[in-house]
């Protein structure tokens, strides 16, 4: 009797690589100049490529996002309070403690996942400096509502832009708002130079002290102008990421057909919910989230359980809330009554697989598991 195969594994997402075959003469030429890190010559290119492909004039690249995130908030020399999103990775708050700035939550808008701009203004005090939106899931902000918020109080704006590579919204790409933007290439993001990130700054002089703080402070061999940090990308990470340009149009044709799949496979089944894009002319589909509701046979956390049965590794993308983590908790903000919609998108969210490796019949088993109510 021939042996029954088990389905392969499905997890949320995959790297994309390039074939290592087409890397080895990038690195044979890192072996051949020993220039590491520092500033070398891929480190150069791929900022001068990465700007071409994003359309942003100034980009400074980062060992990651959260690196990138705590040098932003420096950078702008921001203090006191920052306003933020509780629906988030946790590395959005976490770059404010490190600052020693304290966190204000502020509520969620239901469709698109990220900061409500109609709650931002109750939110300001005296000490609020600056906000920090996150385009969640690669959808974009509302950057104009942020905007006009941000300059009737004289705040700055640093988006958490980790997910949002190569989004774009109704004026090109969806980087060029607020006062930096921090992107990030981790393993499991759309583009990926296995650690990395990156900050698009606007104009030179900005993205100059930026530079210095990211290499400990020095503005030369002997010269320390800031309290900086290392957080440099290496040549390693640099030639990765000029390689990954070359095949990311094909791998964000990819997720779009899985995206529009998933659509076509789950429009209509009772209690779940594919929220559509926000407001972006070209999306990223980084994540695939649909919301579990009460129409459905299953909660969100026993179908996440039986995903994880069936060898599928579907993922909270955001539970628990930032808020409800210990170092975060006791703020005002935190408290349960303040965040209503992120609390129940937390309670309901899934984010399903979506890479460009997937295949047409991995996500035709998702599916159907989802249309047989889980069963
Ligand atoms: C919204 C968000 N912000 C920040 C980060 C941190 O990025 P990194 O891992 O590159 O430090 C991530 C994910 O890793 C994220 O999803």
């Amino acid at each position: 009797m021939a042996e029954q195969r088990k389905p392969a594994r499905i997890y949320v997402t995959r790297p994309e690589l390039p074939s290592l075959n087409e890397f080895i003469p990038y690195l044979q030429e890192i072996w051949d100049s020993k220039i590491l890190t520092n500033g070398g010559p891929f480190h150069e290119k791929f900022e001068q490529k990465l700007c071409e492909y994003l359309g942003v004039k100034h980009i400074a690249l980062f060992a990651n996002a959260t690196i990138g995130l705590v040098t932003a908030l420096q950078a702008l020399r921001i203090t006191g309070e920052v306003i933020t999103t509780p629906y988030s990775f946790v590395a959005t708050a976490h770059s404010l403690l490190w600052n020693g700035i304290k966190p204000v939550f502020v509520d969620i808008d239901p469709e698109t996942f990220n900061l409500d701009p109609d709650k931002i203004e109750a939110a300001i005090t005296p000490q609020t400096t600056a906000i920090m939106p996150v385009h969640c899931y690669g959808h974009p902000c509302d950057v104009d509502g942020i905007r006009a918020i941000a300059d009737t109080y004289g705040l700055k704006v640093i988006y958490d832009a980790a997910h949002a590579f190569g989004v774009r919204c109704h004026c090109g790409s969806v980087l060029t708002h607020g006062d930096l933007s921090v992107l990030s290439f981790h393993a499991t993001k759309v583009f990926t130079t296995f650690e990395g990130g990156a900050i698009v700054c606007p104009d030179e002089k900005t993205r100059q002290r930026i530079n210095y703080l990211k290499n400990f402070g020095f503005a030369d061999e002997v010269t320390v102008v800031a309290p900086g940090i290392n957080g440099k990308m290496s040549e390693f990470g640099a030639a990765l990421g000029l390689l990954q340009l070359k095949g990311i149009d094909r791998a964000l044709a990819r997720r779009r057909a899985i995206d529009a799949r998933y659509r076509a496979g789950l429009e209509s089944v009772p209690g779940l919910r594919c929220p559509r894009p926000a407001s972006e002319t070209l999306a990223n589909h980084a994540y695939f989230p649909i919301l579990v509701q009460p129409g459905f046979p299953l909660s969100r956390d026993e179908l996440y359980r039986k995903f994880r049965d069936h060898d599928i590794f579907a993922r909270r993308y955001f539970y628990p809330l930032i808020s409800d983590f210990p170092m975060y908790r006791g703020l005002p903000s935190a408290a349960h009554n303040n965040l209503p919609v992120a609390r129940k998108l937390a309670e309901q969210v899934l984010c399903l697989p979506i890479y460009p490796d997937l295949p047409d019949d991995q996500v035709d088993r998702v599916v159907e598991l989802l249309r047989g109510g889980g069963t």
